[in-house]
């Protein structure tokens, strides 16, 4: 794996993360199991797909899965406020029940934004949210998020799915990065 000397520690494990998707997903199972029209979950690109495809196999109904990529950062790790549409969805939501799979919730900018559009602009019938990962210390802006895999403190993690400038996505764990390799 690349700049392995650049990780810090390790803060949820492999088998950490697992055991909680497979709670999450029997938990959204629930929720969507009696509710009449297929559901329509958005994975956020690209931090989300890793947990997407672990989370999606633990959920026990039929969905329609599609993709948006957003973008609220710049180059480095604070949040410019911001929100970009990189790549949109391909159906639309409109009267849909939508689950939006994130990666990880900082500022919660992205999220709110998000959701004000989709429920909107868009028109979709309800918004629900699931994240792996939250720091509820660096909100800026209230959201709503149903699902949380694991609160986490003020530090920049990678991992399962999650990039420092691209790199160590396919990391099994999600680990805290060493302050030098961002500062
Ligand atoms: P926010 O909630 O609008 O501030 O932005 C959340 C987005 O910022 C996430 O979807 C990630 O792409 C990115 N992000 C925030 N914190 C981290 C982190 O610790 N590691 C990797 N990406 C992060
Ligand atoms: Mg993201």
């Amino acid at each position: 794996m690349e700049h392995t000397d650049l990780i810090k520690e390790t803060l949820i494990t492999e088998s950490q993360i697992a055991e909680r998707v497979k709670e999450l997903g029997a938990q959204i199972t629930e929720r969507y199991k009696n509710c009449g029209n297929r559901p329509i979950v958005i994975g956020i690109l690209k931090g989300a797909w890793i947990y997407l495809a672990d989370l999606m196999r633990q959920v026990d109904v039929d969905v329609d899965i599609d993709f948006m990529s957003v973008s609220s950062y710049g180059g480095g790790t604070t949040t410019s406020g911001s929100i970009t549409i990189v790549k949109d969805l391909s159906v639309s939501v409109e009267g849909r029940d939508v689950l939006i799979v994130e990666d990880i919730v900082d500022s919660g900018v992205t999220l709110s934004r998000l959701k004000t559009l989709l429920l909107g602009e868009r028109g979709a019938k309800s918004v629900v949210i699931s994240t792996l990962l939250s720091k509820p210390s660096r909100r800026q802006v209230h959201v709503d998020v149903e699902y949380v895999g694991f609160e986490i403190p003020d530090a920049f993690v990678v991992g399962y799915g999650l990039d420092f400038d691209e790199k160590f996505r396919t990391l099994r764990d999600v680990c805290v990065l060493k302050e030098e390799a961002y500062k």
